[in-house]
C-alpha cells in the first residue's frame, strides 16, 4: 500500500471512530435505536423479495431473492391488494428469533411520475389521537385502509400464538417504507405490541414535526437509511423557515455514501442525530438521483418489470388463498403445517392476471 492509501486510512479511523464516541453518548441521552450494519444488510433483502410477482414462489419462498440472507424464511401470510396495487408479507425469520412484516414500494408505469407526485403532497390528514400530528392521506389509507392492514394484523396474531412473544421487525422500501412504519406505530399503540423494530429505505416524509415527535416516542427503535443523492427521502419537501407546517422526518437516518477519491473511494455509513433532519446527512446533498433510490447495499429495490400491478398464480396456491369479489388476494397458512404440499401436483398452467 502506498503513503496515500495508509494516510487516508488512518484519516477514516478517525473519522469513524469519533462518530462512534458521539453514538455512544447520544445514546445514553435519548433511546433512539442502534444502527446494526449486519441487520440492515438482511433487511434489505427482505424489502427486496417483497416486489417479486410470483405469489407462488414468494409465498413458498423460492423466489430468486428468496435465498441468501433470508434463507429459510416462513412465510405466514402474503397480502396482495389488486385495486391499490399493494404487496406485503408476514413470516418469522428464526435466525432472527422475529416475525419479519416487509412492505412494497410502488408498482406503477413511471416511478418518474410517482416522484413528481410527491412534490405536492399535502400533508391532508391528522392522525387519530394525537393532537396536532398531521400525516399524508394518502401514504395512510394504503396502509390503514385497504385489505393490506387486516391481513397483516390476523398473521401477526396467528404467528404470535405459534411461536409466543418475537420481536417485530418492519421494513419497505420507498413508500414501502412510509406503509412499514405506519404499520409499526399501528402495532404499538392499539396492538400493544412492545418490541417493534422499523427499518426502512429510501422512505418518503410521511407526516409533521408533531407526528414524528410521537412516533420517535412510541416507536423509537427505527432506523430510516438513505443512500447518497436518493430523491425520495428529501419528499415531500421540508421547509426549514415553516416549521410547524411541513413534513417532518422521524430519527434515526444512516446515510450511505462515498467517500474519498478517484481509485480510493469509500462506502460511509452515518448515522445521523436524533432530529431526523440532521443537516449534515441526506440533506447535504441535492436529492436528484432515481438510481441510487433503487439500490440500497448493492441490492435491487425494484420490480424486474414496470408493469401495472401484475401477478402471476399457480393453482397450486389456491389452496392456501382466499380472493375476494374485488380480487384481493391473502395466502395463508398455519404456521404448524411445515410442509407446503406443493409438489404433489403438476407445474403446468401457471395463471396470470393482470389489471
Ligand atoms: C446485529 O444483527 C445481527 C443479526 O440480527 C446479530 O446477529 C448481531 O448480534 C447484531 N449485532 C449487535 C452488535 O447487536
Ligand atoms: C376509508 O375508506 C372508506 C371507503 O372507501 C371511506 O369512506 C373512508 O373515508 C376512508 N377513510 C379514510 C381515513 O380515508
Amino acid at each position: 500500500m502506498g503513503h496515500k492509501t495508509w494516510l487516508i486510512l488512518v484519516i477514516f479511523t478517525c473519522l469513524i471512530a469519533s462518530s462512534c464516541g458521539r453514538e455512544l453518548q447520544a445514546k445514553h441521552k435519548d433511546n433512539f435505536a442502534v444502527y446494526n450494519h449486519t441487520l440492515a444488510t438482511i433487511l434489505v433483502e427482505y424489502a427486496s423479495a417483497v416486489y417479486m410477482s410470483d405469489l407462488t414462489e414468494l409465498f413458498t419462498w423460492t423466489c430468486e431473492r428468496c435465498d441468501g440472507l433470508t434463507k429459510g424464511f416462513e412465510v405466514i401470510e402474503l397480502v396482495v391488494d389488486i385495486q391499490n396495487c399493494l404487496q406485503a408479507f408476514v413470516g418469522v425469520a428464526k435466525d432472527l428469533n422475529a416475525i419479519v412484516i416487509a412492505f412494497r414500494g410502488t408498482q406503477e408505469h413511471s416511478l418518474q411520475n410517482w416522484v413528481e407526485d410527491l412534490f405536492w403532497k399535502q400533508l391532508d390528514l391528522n392522525y387519530p389521537g394525537m393532537p396536532d400530528a398531521m400525516v399524508h392521506h394518502g401514504f395512510y389509507t394504503a396502509y390503514h385502509n385497504t385489505t393490506i392492514r387486516p391481513g397483516i394484523l390476523h398473521a401477526v396474531k396467528k404467528a404470535k400464538e405459534f411461536y409466543g412473544d418475537l420481536e417485530i421487525m418492519v421494513t419497505g422500501h420507498s413508500m414501502g417504507g412510509a406503509m412499514a412504519s405506519f404499520c409499526a406505530l399501528d402495532l404499538t399503540v392499539n396492538h400493544e405490541a412492545k418490541n417493534v423494530q422499523v427499518m426502512t429505505f429510501g422512505q418518503p416524509r410521511i407526516g409533521n414535526a408533531a407526528f414524528t415527535s410521537y412516533y420517535s416516542k412510541l416507536v423509537p427503535n427505527t432506523i430510516r437509511v438513505t443512500n447518497d443523492h436518493d430523491i425520495v427521502p428529501h419528499l415531500p419537501p421540508y421547509y426549514s423557515y415553516f416549521p410547524q407546517k411541513t413534513y417532518h422526518h422521524f430519527p434515526r437516518e444512516v446515510w450511505l455514501y462515498n467517500l474519498g477519491l478517484g481509485s480510493l473511494v469509500y462506502r460511509v455509513e452515518k448515522v445521523c442525530d436524533g432530529s431526523g433532519e440532521d443537516p449534515a446527512c441526506s440533506r447535504s446533498v441535492t436529492g436528484n438521483s432515481i438510481a441510487d433510490h433503487l439500490n440500497y447495499y448493492g441490492v435491487d429495490l425494484m420490480c424486474q418489470q414496470w408493469r401495472s400491478c401484475r401477478i402471476v398464480m399457480d393453482p397450486r396456491v389456491a389452496e392456501y388463498g382466499e380472493t375476494d369479489h374485488k380480487g384481493n388476494i391473502v395466502l395463508s397458512r398455519d404456521p404448524a403445517i411445515v410442509d407446503l404440499k406443493m409438489n404433489s401436483q403438476s407445474n403446468e398452467g401457471g395463471v396470470t392476471s393482470s389489471t
